[in-house]
Order: structure tokens, then C-alpha cells, then sequence
């Protein structure tokens, strides 16, 4: 596949990874990753030499301090923004040397976004809210209608389809927003403190999705948390102080 192309990449879904049609194995490589806000004495380095390595199927919780650089590291996973210097391949493309049209295409593709804020549409429904983020749009209605049907049902609220988000708990709205995040079958979801607004038992039903999601789905998760339950639930925990990855622990099954 030359590096020039513009054509959408094909993708490997976390089902394909799942039945072993794709052997990606690699999601993110980030090399010298550095991130600087500002110049000159109010330069802010939020980032400073970042190597790190995510695998298919890892489900990596982000820990440390406010002001340690999480978010600043989330975003660029994300593709949201570019990092000062270093490289970072998401996929095996290097994402520093992509258009914004590229990007684009490449978060709505392969990216799926959980945010403490539920961000949800006010005015449309759970299954609507879900539909507006799928992205083929030349499947029938019909198509579209099954494909929200069976993201609402895997996030256990087929039964919640046709209520407003005011008429949802918050629980509930973060399972929306999380069917939503799955709407394209992203190659890895990431959240920044998606239990960060919610109750304890609200805060387990989604630590409980989460984990079905990797278990079940093979899907790649990096998530930002304060919570030490949802770090302890996460195969793998890295934690950062200044900008700098501090501890980087994978333990073992058993
Ligand atoms: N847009 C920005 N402009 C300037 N400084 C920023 C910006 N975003 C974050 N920072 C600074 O970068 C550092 C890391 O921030 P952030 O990534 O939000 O940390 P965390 O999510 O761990 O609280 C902090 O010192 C913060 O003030
Ligand atoms: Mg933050």
C-alpha cells in the first residue's frame, strides 16, 4: 500500500482481529512523542519523550496526576492534534505525515471517543444519536436501523431506543455515547474518564462494558481514570508525572 494513497485504508475491524481474518498486532507505536503548548517563557512541555507501544486487543488505563499530561496524550492518540515532535503510528501509518482530510477520515474510521461529558444530541433519540455517527451512508435505512438495533443491544439498552437523553440515566447516557463510539467498528476506543461523572454503580455498569467489550469484542481500549478499581481492572496501567511515563505495568493473567 504506497504511503500515498488517499483511498480509506482497509481496516481491520476488532471482530476481523477477533476471528483472526487480520493479524495486525500493533495499534499504536509512538516514538519520542513530545508536546509543547506555547513558546518562548510560558511554554508548557506536556508531553516529553513518549515511546509506548499498544497491541491489538489491549485494554491500557492512563493514570497520574491533574496537569501530568493524560488528555495532552489522549488527543494525539486521537488524532486531534499533532504532536511538537516525534512520530506516531496509529495502524502503521505515520500519522505526523497526514493531511487534516486524512485525519479526518481516519478518526471517523478507526477512532471511537468516549468523553466524561456524554455529549449527546439533546433533541434525538438514543437510536438516532447512534445513527448520525454511522458513516456509510450508502447502506438502506433498513441497514442502518439493524446496525443501531444491534449497537444499542450491545450495550444493553435496546429497550431505551426511543428515549431522549433527559430521559436516560447517566449511566445510560454513557452507554449511549459508547454504542455510538462502536458505530464504525473502530479499530481502538478511547476515553478520558468515562466514569468520571457517574455514580459508583453507574461507574461499575460501564467498567463491566468496557471489560465485555476487550473480553468478547477483542477491543482495543485506552482510557483515562482517577478511579483505582478501573485502573486495577484494566490489563495494563501506565501512569505519568510531567509529561513522562513514570511506571508502565502489564501484569500477567494470574
Ligand atoms: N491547550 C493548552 N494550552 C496550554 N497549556 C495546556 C493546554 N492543554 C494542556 N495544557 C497544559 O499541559 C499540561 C498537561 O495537561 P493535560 O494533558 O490536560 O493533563 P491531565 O489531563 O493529566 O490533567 C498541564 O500543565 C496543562 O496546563
Ligand atoms: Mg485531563
Amino acid at each position: 500500500m504506497p504511503s500515498t494513497t488517499l483511498e480509506p485504508l482497509p481496516t481491520p475491524t476488532a471482530s476481523d482481529l477477533a476471528e483472526g481474518t487480520a493479524t495486525l498486532e500493533s495499534i499504536y507505536g509512538l516514538s519520542g512523542v513530545t508536546k509543547t503548548y506555547g513558546s518562548g517563557a510560558t511554554a508548557v512541555c506536556a508531553l516529553d519523550s513518549i515511546d509506548l507501544t499498544v497491541s491489538a486487543g489491549e485494554f491500557l488505563a492512563i493514570v497520574g496526576a491533574s496537569g501530568s499530561g493524560k488528555t495532552t496524550l489522549l488527543q494525539l492518540l486521537g488524532a486531534l492534534d499533532r504532536p511538537t515532535t516525534g512520530r506516531i503510528e496509529l495502524l502503521g501509518r505515520d500519522l505526523t505525515s497526514l493531511g487534516e482530510r486524512e485525519l479526518t477520515r481516519l478518526r471517523r474510521d478507526t477512532i471511537g471517543f468516549v468523553f466524561q461529558q456524554f455529549n449527546l444530541i439533546p433533541t434525538l433519540s438514543a437510536a438516532d444519536n447512534v445513527e448520525v455517527a454511522i458513516a456509510t451512508r450508502h447502506e438502506s435505512s433498513a441497514q442502518r436501523a439493524e446496525r443501531v438495533a444491534e449497537l444499542l443491544g450491545s450495550v444493553g439498552l435496546a429497550h431505551r431506543a426511543q428515549h431522549l437523553p433527559s430521559q436516560l440515566s447517566g449511566g445510560e447516557q454513557q452507554r449511549v455515547a459508547i454504542a455510538r463510539a462502536l458505530a464504525n467498528r473502530p479499530a481502538v476506543l478511547l476515553a478520558d474518564e468515562p466514569t468520571g461523572n457517574l455514580d459508583t454503580a453507574s461507574g461499575s455498569e460501564i467498567l463491566e462494558l468496557l471489560e465485555r467489550l476487550v473480553a468478547e469484542g477483542n477491543q482495543t481500549i485506552v482510557l483515562i481514570t482517577h478511579e483505582p478499581r478501573i485502573a486495577e481492572a484494566a490489563q495494563r496501567t501506565i501512569s505519568l508525572k510531567d509529561g513522562r511515563i513514570l511506571s508502565d505495568t502489564q501484569p500477567g493473567p494470574g
